[in-house]
């Protein structure tokens, strides 16, 4: 995923650097200028080319990367963390549930109500709460007495007016979007930080500990059902939907993935139990990388000049955090290789000054000249690179699992019994649902890979899963439930 990530970022970077440079191009009128600009976007062209053969290329990366990390610890970039969640919501889950669901920029706390037939959410309550940008560098103490009042103030809204009940404590789901090595479904280490933040005295702890420390620091009375990544709870909602879901994807400020896998095929983790012989499978593809991906220099510089060098390769290509500052770094070339800009702006160095939804406008301005200027783009420079990056690791997880119609890397016993069925894939993330140009690029990548199985293979957006789906497992895995069925 990680070097179709990278041809992504670079596909946008071109499109949003054509409207600019054409513009600006219109304007200044000079062939000698226009030359300097269409050889940078020439460059960036052949950089990110991605050909049905490469994108397959890239496919079969992600398929042996899958399998490295399934058979030991370390064995692949690819971490293919443990879960422990070995069966999904079935729509039998009934009662009062909470969630916390941190792993971005904002938080959100939730309550649902279930009732107990599939798709049977009676209520959901969502809070957003941006988090103080100070609270990102500062202390894990910092961070969760903030998580807990909030969470705190919110329950005594929700529950004003109705007795707490005598006999039964409140639960929640905590839905926590960075990589954690997890020894059960309660506990887990936080392996690393990702998406800018950096609080150093957390990496290495348990998260729930800290976590269950400021719920009694804050008095409130709550039980921490089971710790979970957004991909999890984003799986879980798409499954309380719709039974054929079997895997998740985020494409949002990260992006990652995680799918349902038998759990002898987990290799590292011999003689696994499992209530169902399943278990889900955080992927964390952000950190994918092959050597097939098209990585271009504005790639490697991003990379070299972050916090975290040679970390997450797959998501710095691809994800909303970062294509916004490929874009910045291309427009920064053209503006001092050609002056068509005018004097270089001094704005245009400093990083993450262009944010993913501004390139997605630009990218999505459908008036007519600019329309026009596109077109020439890419019918003269063959611009689109663009559509075929954020699927390739997708279909990479189908072939894994046998659902991409090729009979796939199955780790175990053959897997042709279940590969024309129909396949659900959850998905999540501002990139895939309010870029609609990304979207498109997506889907028509999919179709031109998987050929004919790709109608067999539906994409589902599942929003706010993350959240409602981190509420939804703390239900399945009640305290006051049995084998998933709430006895309340
Ligand atoms: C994190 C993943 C998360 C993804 C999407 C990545 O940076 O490592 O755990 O699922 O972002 O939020």
């Amino acid at each position: 995923m990680g070097k179709v990530a990278v041809g992504v970022a670079v596909g946008v970077a071109v499109a949003a650097c054509a409207v600019a440079g054409v513009v600006v191009g219109r304007r200044v009128g000079s062939r000698r200028k226009w030359k300097r600009v269409v050889s940078v976007l020439k460059e960036l062209e052949e950089a990110c080319e991605t050909p049905v053969g490469r994108l397959r290329q890239v496919v079969d990366a992600m398929a042996v990367e899958m399998h490295a990390g399934l058979a030991s610890e370390g064995g692949s970039k690819l971490k293919m963390l443990l879960t422990f969640v070995d069966h999904l919501p079935t729509g039998s889950e009934i009662g009062t549930y909470y969630a916390l669901d941190l792993g971005g920029t904002n938080f959100r706390v939730l309550r649902i109500q279930l009732g107990g037939r599939r798709s049977s959410i009676l209520s959901q309550d969502v809070e957003r709460q941006p988090i103080p940008q100070h609270l990102l560098t500062s202390t894990s103490e910092d961070l969760f007495d903030f998580i807990a009042s909030t969470l705190k103030q919110f329950v005594e809204k929700e529950e004003s007016g109705s007795e707490p009940s005598p006999v039964r404590t409140r639960e929640l789901g905590f839905t926590f979007s960075f990589p954690v090595k997890q020894s059960s479904l309660r506990s887990g280490i936080l392996i690393k930080w990702t998406k800018g933040f950096a609080i150093e005295d957390m990496v290495g702890k348990e998260v729930v500990t800290l976590l269950e420390a400021a719920l009694v620091r804050s008095g409130l009375d709550m039980r921490v059902a089971l710790l979970v990544n957004d991909t999890v709870g984003t799986l879980a909602l798409g499954r309380y939907h719709d039974a054929d879901t079997v895997a998740a994807v985020i494409i949002g400020t990260g992006t990652n993935a995680c799918y349902l896998e038998r759990a002898d095929a987990i290799i590292k983790c011999q003689g696994l139990l499992t209530s169902s012989g399943y278990m889900v499978v955080n992927m964390e593809w952000g950190n994918f990388w092959s050597s097939h991906l098209p990585r271009t220099s504005y790639d490697i510089d991003l990379d070299s000049e972050s916090p975290n060098p040679n970390d997450q390769g797959f998501e710095k290509m691809i994800s909303g955090m970062y294509l916004g500052d490929i874009v910045r770094r291309v427009i920064l070339r053209i503006s001092l290789e050609s002056d068509i800009f005018g004097p270089v702006s001094s704005r245009l160095s400093i990083p993450f000054i262009l944010q993913t939804p501004l390139l997605a406008a630009m990218h999505e301005d459908h008036s007519p000249e600019l329309k026009e200027v596109a077109k020439i783009l890419k019918e003269t420079l063959e611009v689109d690179g663009l559509h075929a990056r954020p699927a390739t690791p997708l279909v990479g997880i189908l072939k894994k699992i046998g659902r991409d119609g090729s009979g796939g890397i199955t780790g175990g016993r053959n897997r042709s019994d279940v590969k024309m069925k129909r396949t659900v894939v959850a998905i999540e993330g501002g990139l895939y649902t309010s870029y609609t140009m990304f979207r498109e690029y997506l889907h028509e990548a999919l179709n031109e890979i998987l050929g004919d199985v790709a109608q067999h293979v539906s994409l589902q957006v599942t929003e706010d899963g993350s959240g409602i789906g981190g509420a939804l497992l703390a239900a399945s895995y009640s305290s006051y439930s049995v084998d998933g069925v709430n006895m309340l």
